[in-house]
């Protein structure tokens, strides 16, 4: 009789022997790291708290104040994450896997000197100092809800601007499509790089009217302070009405494109993420419901959870975006 679970009842080929080594190699870095994902995000707030490491030390970071901004949806109405909370509770996978693992590490990674390339299809690409990026426009306090795909989710007062005002600077050509952003990739720093999993440097994309619309932050600090490492100084996006990942921290290219560039979490598991990432609570990942989110810093184990909005609340601002777009096949 033929068995039908458990130890198979022929010899089997190890995995290794039937596939091409590297394609072996990454696979198995690939399972590590959606295994290290799934595991860290079922902990609760609760449990994540004990392998927790120190929050960042707001009062050595350098004050970063902005005006509330006055761009429609940018004043939510919500109490915002505990600053210890939203800077020890981190994904920057760069630094590894673990929550703690960016409070850990990141605040060894330097920051100063920095620049960010602003290239491709524009009529005035260039290397942007920092410290003129900080110049370019009046900086504007926000708070918005970021959304994790692991099913949790935070209220962070921003300090940034809209990046259409650097988009303006550089002029993209009528061929410009989409924007690509690259994110730092410094072995020396980030000891999440020597693991693999991702395709580094993390890069994210988005179509270019989202990258325009005024919604869309380029982020120098948050709780009117600097960026703390950990949640990716010196500079960063933000886009609220997508999931946390299309938020690409430590910036040091924005790359104006053509075609639909492939983003890190596409390439490594194309199935469960999409390019366009819109929060919906009616499109489940393949790991996790997104109907619900557990706010991190309010209650823990015992708190409700809240029901996720579609666009994370945002569906008034930029539901025309996607006007006769099918939000179950482009997720
Ligand atoms: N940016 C880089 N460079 N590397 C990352 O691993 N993680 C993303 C995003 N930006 C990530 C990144 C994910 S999955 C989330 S949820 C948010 O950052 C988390 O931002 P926060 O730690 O500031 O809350």
């Amino acid at each position: 009789m033929r068995k039908h679970s458990g130890t198979p009842w022929f010899p089997q080929p190890a995995a290794s022997a039937i596939t091409p080594q590297h394609i072996f190699a990454e696979r198995r870095r690939l399972l590590q790291l959606l295994a290290a994902t799934s595991a860290t995000a079922s902990l609760s707030p609760w449990a994540a708290r004990e392998a927790m490491a120190a929050p960042a030390a707001m009062d050595k970071l350098a004050a970063l104040p902005g005006k509330a901004s006055t761009v429609p949806g940018t004043q939510l109405a919500a109490k915002p994450t505990p600053w210890d909370d939203a800077t020890s509770y981190n994904n920057f996978y760069e630094f590894g896997y673990d929550k703690a693992d960016p409070a850990r590490y990141a605040p060894a990674m330097p920051t100063r000197p920095w620049s960010v390339r602003v290239e491709g299809l524009v009529q005035k690409p260039g290397t942007w100092a920092l410290e003129d990026l900080l110049r370019l426009q009046p900086m504007e306090e926000r708070i918005y809800r970021l959304r994790c795909v692991e099913g949790w989710s935070m209220v962070i007062p921003w300090v940034g601007y809209s990046l259409a005002a650097l988009l303006k600077q550089v002029q993209p050509l009528g061929s410009a499509k989409f924007v690509e952003f690259v994110t730092q990739a410094d072995p020396e720093h980030m000891p999440g790089l020597r693991r693999g999993g991702l395709d580094w440097p993390y890069t994210e994309g988005l179509r270019l009217d989202e990258a325009l619309h005024p919604l869309t932050l380029l982020a120098f600090g948050m709780y009117g302070r600097v960026l703390p490492n950990q949640n990716g100084a010196p500079v960063r996006l933000v886009v609220p009405w997508k999931y946390g990942f299309k938020n690409a921290k430590s910036l040091v290219a924005i790359r104006l494109v053509e075609h639909m560039p492939a983003t890190a979490w596409v390439k490594a598991a194309p199935h469960e993420y999409g390019f366009y990432a819109n929060v919906n609570p009616g499109v489940p990942h393949r790991r996790w419901s997104q109907a619900s989110e557990r706010v991190i810093g309010q209650g823990g184990l015992l708190a409700p959870k809240r029901a996720t909005e579609l666009f994370n609340g945002y569906a008034e601002q930029v539901g025309s975006l996607y006007t006769g777009m099918d939000l179950k096949r482009y997720y």
